[in-house]
């Protein structure tokens, strides 16, 4: 079913909670709703896909259509003696199916636990947490392509994923409508806690299961992640950046504490978290806006910020980090 909505507002459909409108927004439940919305002649020249708003500034009134998925179909497609794969629409929640893995004894979302979002939303910016990733367990993304006017599959390797990476974020940009995300879960124990501190959460639970490791996770993630029901956020506003080796080498023989991680091509993933911190930003406040003071990589809205003010801080920390370590961090999160 298609619903369509002109001037709406958009303040409790995105996670910083900014007060603008969209000119229109579409909501389509089913993959065949699409062929209606971009028909011949009729389809819209602006879009944006919104899924549950959490990755995304808007800086002002949005002008064109934003698409916003809500079917919520769960469905199994297979089943052996090791694993289970399942179809998931764009429009569930992304913690309700790891909750819903959980429930079942099947291994591999559960370090995924409660990152706010859509299950559309997910292979994108291929969603990632304490060790895990969302390409870990997807195998195949079903879609909408804009530019042909057709629905077409990648299978994993297809949508290139890499550190907050995939196909749509380039060659597939403003051409990809995600209508289902399909992903295999393991029925065999498979914990993977060597991730900071969840190995001693989860010991402190007693032990390496599903529903502790769920929980531990979802422990450290609310000590340090501000609630957006009660304080506007959008998870961390800043990838963490990727840097060649030597620059690292040389940045860790003056900072020795630097929490750093191998990425892809033998270069260094480091902690921007730790950077604004160290740039003596964390905790920072101006105006409605500031640098939370838990977890120095969100940004958040104390209450009615626009969307700009949000970009100005975003400049301010951006600066302080090239000064004090000659390093550019960049935004993850879309920026309308
Ligand atoms: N750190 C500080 N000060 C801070 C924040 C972090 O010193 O204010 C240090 C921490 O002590 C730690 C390191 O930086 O040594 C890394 O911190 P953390 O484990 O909190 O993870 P992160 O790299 O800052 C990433 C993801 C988060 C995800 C966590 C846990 C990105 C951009 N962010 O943050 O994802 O929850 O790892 O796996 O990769 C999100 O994408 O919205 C998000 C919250």
């Amino acid at each position: 079913m298609i619903r369509h909505f002109t001037e709406h507002p958009l303040a409790e459909m995105n996670s910083f909670h900014v007060r603008e409108h969209s000119a229109h927004i579409v909501e389509f439940d089913q993959p065949s709703d699409l062929d209606t919305i971009f028909a011949e002649g009729n389809a819209p020249g602006k879009w944006f896909v919104l899924g549950g708003g959490n990755n995304i500034l808007f800086t002002t009134r949005y002008d064109g259509v934003l698409i916003h998925p809500v079917g919520k179909n769960l469905t199994i497609i297979a089943e052996d003696e090791q694993t289970l794969s399942l179809r998931a629409d764009a429009g569930i929640e992304w913690d309700d199916m790891v909750a819903w893995c959980v429930e079942r004894g099947l291994w591999g979302a559960e370090n995924l636990s409660l990152i706010p979002g859509t299950i559309g939303a997910s292979p994108v910016q291929n969603i990632g947490a304490y060790g895990a990733e969302a390409k870990d367990i997807i195998t195949r993304v079903n879609y909408f392509n804009t530019a042909e006017g057709k629905h077409l599959t990648l299978s994993k390797e297809e949508c290139h994923f890499g550190y907050r990476e995939s196909i749509f974020k380039h060659d597939l940009r403003s051409r990809a409508i995600i209508t289902s995300v399909e992903f295999t879960l393991h029925k065999e124990p498979r914990p993977n806690l060597g991730y900071g501190d969840l190995q001693r959460e989860v010991e402190a639970r007693g032990g390496a299961t599903l529903a502790n490791i769920r929980d531990a996770v979802c422990a450290i993630r609310r000590s340090k992640l501000p609630d957006t029901a009660e304080i506007g956020n959008a998870g961390s506003f800043f990838k963490n950046p990727v840097v060649d080796a030597a620059i690292a080498e040389d940045l860790l023989a003056r900072y020795e504490n630097m929490p750093t991680y191998p990425a892809a091509d033998g270069c260094r993933k480091i902690a921007a978290g730790w950077l604004i911190d160290q740039a003596g930003m964390k905790g920072y406040r101006k105006g409605n806006v500031g640098v939370h003071d838990r977890q120095a990589l969100v940004l958040v809205n104390f209450g009615g910020a626009t969307g700009n003010e949000v970009i100005a801080l975003a400049q301010e920390v951006q600066r302080a980090v090239f000064e004090k370590f000659g390093i550019r961090i960049e935004p993850e999160v879309n920026i309308l």
